[in-house]
């Protein structure tokens, strides 16, 4: 395979497990250098090693609450000073809190809104400053088709579809400085986060992987690395005309939420 980010720095949040570690593992394998922050400075220091062992490239991994500005700008400068810049940023680090509206709580509702969109907005704020001083970025926001309405997901769904107005908006301030900002908004992916879903639910999570399947086109849940593959064309030299899209990543056609 050709190694088409040699020579670039890629943080990606929440990159400890799930699609942001495929994220992390995709960029690796075409010769990046990797940055994972996460909750967990153990989880994301082990999968910074696994990166730098299985690929060769250097890796870091640190703990950074995307919701903290203190940390965020911290974490971004550190990537800044220790990987000799940045130039691809993917907001990825995510959390579900779901219930009924009725039964929702207001720390439920803020906890939610605080990863996906004050983290995004964070770190987006602390990547440009570098990125529009070089006049260089790539930057990908994790969406989900839950932004067009998901019963129990009041927060969630608000979350990832104020994240689709940010990446436009996004797209609109940064592009004269040559910076691309697109969102891809995934179906149904088999992760730590929906497994968690199905034993919340009562349901084995192989049985629900599979009745999720029927729902979708193709008839298969998504793999973290589908989504990983169009994170990394979203950055690619190939898609430099590509800025302010929402690409949905879902198997098919329908809405599966
Ligand atoms: P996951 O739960 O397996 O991984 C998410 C990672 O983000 C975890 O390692 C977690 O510790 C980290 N994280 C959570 N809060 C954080 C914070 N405040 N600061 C830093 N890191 C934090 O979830 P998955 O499935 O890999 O999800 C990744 C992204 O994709 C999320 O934004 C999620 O909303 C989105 N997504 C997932 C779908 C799915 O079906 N799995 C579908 C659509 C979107």
């Amino acid at each position: 395979m050709s190694k088409r980010f040699e020579g670039k720095v890629v943080i990606v949040t929440g990159g400890a497990r799930g699609i942001g570690l495929a994220t992390a593992q995709a960029f690796a394998q075409e010769g990046a250098s990797v940055a994972v922050c996460d909750l967990a400075e153990d989880l994301a220091a082990s999968a910074a090693a696994g990166l730098a062992s299985e690929y060769g490239v250097r890796a870091l991994g640190a703990a950074c609450d995307v919701a903290d500005e203190a940390q965020v700008d911290a974490f971004v400068s550190r990537v800044i000073a220790e990987c000799g810049g940045l130039d691809i940023l993917v907001n990825n680090a995510g959390i579900t809190r779901d219930n009924l509206l009725f039964k929702m709580s207001v720390a439920d509702w803020d906890l939610v809104m605080g990863v996906h969109l004050r983290g995004t907005f964070l770190c987006t704020r602390a990547a440009q400053r570098h990125m529009v001083e070089k006049r260089f970025g790539k930057i990908v926001n994790m969406s989900s088709t839950s932004a067009l309405g998901n019963r129990g997901q009041a927060n969630y769904s608000s979350a990832k579809a104020g994240l689709q107005a940010f990446t436009r908006t996004a797209a609109i301030e940064l592009g004269p400085y040559n910076i691309n900002v697109n969102a891809v908004a995934p179906g149904f992916v088999d992760t730590e986060m929906t497994r968690q879903t199905a034993l919340r639910r009562g349901i084995d999570p192989e049985e629900y992987m599979k009745m999720r399947a029927k729902n979708i086109s193709l008839g298969r849940v998504g793999v973290p690395r589908d989504i990983a593959n169009v994170v990394t064309f979203l950055c690619s030299e190939e898609a430099s005309f590509v800025s302010g899209q929402i690409i949905y990543v879902k198997g098919g056609p329908e809405t599966v939420r």
